[in-house]
C-alpha cells in the first residue's frame, strides 16, 4: 500500500490583491506542495467578516482570489480549493473549540490587540475568537502541515494548544499542526522604495501586484530609488540597490544578474539601464499570470465548478473528522 500523504491546510484572506511577495512567499509553496501532499487551500471568507462586515464586495473578492491563485499554478484537481463558508462543519468545530479557549489567552493575541487599535468601534467577539476559527479550519482536516508566514505563528501555536486540550479532555483526535516551509529561508520580496517588503495595504506604488498592467509595472520599477552609483570598486551595496538585485534574481536570467553585478563592482553600472531590464523581465513574468487570471475571472461557470469541486472534497474530509469529534465528546445519543 502506498504511504498516505501528509495533510496540508492553509487559508488565504480574500482582502487585497495578490502581489509579488505573496507569490514568492506563499503561492509558489502551495503549488509545490499540491504534488507531494493532500492539500486543503481555503479562502477565509468567514474570517474576513471580523473586519469587513460589509459583504457587497465579498463575491468578487473571492472570485479574484480563486482566479489569481489558479493563474499562479494552484490546481483545483490536485488540491481542494474551497470557500470557508461552504463547509458548515467549520462552524460546529469552532463552537466546540470555543469552550476550550480562554478569554485571557485570546485577549493576549498580538493580532487581536492590533485590531483593537485599528477598529476600536468594532471589537466583536468574532475578532477575539479569530484564532479559534483558524484552529477549526486546520483541525477539521486533521492537518499536520500549515504553510504560513511568521505573522501566523502565534495563531498556529494556539491551534496546537486547542488540539492538545481537546485530545486531553476527550481522547486523542487531532494531530498537532506545525508550520511548514521548504527548508530555505522564507523569501522576503523587498518593496521598490527600499523600505520593508511588498505589502497588501501599505506603499502601493512600491508593490508590484499580479494584476498590474505592463505600463504600471514599468512605471513602478523605473521609480525605484537609486543613486549616482558606487565610487570605489567592489563596494558594499546600499539596501535599496541590494533590493533591486534581489528582485532581479527572482525574475531575470542568471546572465543578466551577473552582468549588472559585474558592472556594479567595476563602477560602470547605469541604474537606468538596469531598471529598464528589470522592468521588462517583470512584465514578462507578471503579464501571463495577469492575463490568465483575467480569463478565469471572466469564466463564472468554471469558477463555480472549481468551488463546487473544492467544497465536495473539503466536506468529505470535514464530515469524517466531525463524526470522530462528536463520538469522542460523547455527543452521540442515538
Ligand atoms: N489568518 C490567516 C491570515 O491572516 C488566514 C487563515 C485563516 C489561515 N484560516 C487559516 C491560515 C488556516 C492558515 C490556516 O493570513
Amino acid at each position: 500500500m502506498a504511504a498516505t500523504k501528509k495533510i496540508v491546510m492553509s487559508g488565504i484572506r480574500p482582502t487585497g490583491f495578490l502581489h509579488l511577495g505573496n507569490y514568492f512567499g506563499a503561492v509558489r509553496n502551495y503549488v509545490r506542495m499540491q504534488d507531494e501532499f493532500e492539500c486543503y487551500f481555503m479562502v477565509a471568507d468567514l474570517h474576513s467578516l471580523t473586519t469587513h462586515p460589509d459583504t457587497k464586495e465579498l463575491k468578487g473578492n473571492i472570485q479574484r482570489v480563486l482566479a489569481e491563485n489558479i493563474a499562479c499554478g494552484l490546481d483545483p484537481d490536485k488540491a481542494a480549493f474551497y470557500c470557508q463558508s461552504h463547509i458548515y462543519e467549520t462552524s460546529e468545530l469552532y463552537l466546540y473549540l470555543n469552550m476550550l479557549a480562554y478569554k485571557g489567552e485570546l485577549e493576549k493575541t498580538v493580532t487581536f490587540k492590533d485590531k483593537v487599535r485599528l477598529q476600536p468601534d468594532n471589537v466583536n467577539a468574532g475578532l477575539l475568537t479569530y484564532p479559534v476559527l483558524q484552529a477549526a479550519d486546520i483541525l477539521l482536516h486533521r492537518a499536520e502541515l500549515v504553510p504560513v508566514g511568521k505573522d501566523q505563528e502565534q495563531h498556529l501555536e494556539m491551534a496546537r494548544n486547542f488540539a492538545n486540550r481537546f485530545n486531553h479532555r476527550y481522547g486523542e483526535t487531532f494531530p498537532e499542526p506545525q508550520a511548514f516551509n521548504y527548508g530555505e529561508e522564507l523569501i522576503k520580496v523587498p518593496s521598490l522604495d527600499g523600505a520593508g517588503k511588498m505589502s497588501k495595504s501599505e506603499n502601493q506604488m512600491a508593490t508590484l501586484y499580479l494584476s498590474d498592467d505592463d505600463d504600471s509595472i514599468r512605471k513602478k520599477v523605473m521609480k525605484a530609488k537609486t543613486d549616482a552609483g558606487p565610487s570605489v570598486p567592489n563596494a558594499a551595496k546600499p539596501d535599496y540597490i541590494q533590493n533591486l538585485f534581489l528582485l532581479m534574481q527572482l525574475v531575470s536570467s542568471t546572465e543578466v544578474m551577473q552582468k549588472y553585478d559585474a558592472a556594479y563592482n567595476a563602477c560602470t553600472i547605469r541604474y537606468g539601464d538596469m531598471k529598464k531590464q528589470l522592468a521588462e523581465d517583470m512584465v514578462r513574468f507578471i503579464a501571463p499570470i495577469r492575463e490568465k487570471a483575467e480569463a478565469i475571472r471572466n469564466d463564472e461557470r468554471y469558477l463555480q465548478e472549481v468551488m463546487e469541486k473544492g467544497m465536495e472534497k473539503a466536506r468529505r474530509s470535514a464530515r469524517a473528522t466531525m463524526e470522530q469529534v462528536r463520538e469522542a465528546m460523547g455527543l452521540n445519543y442515538f
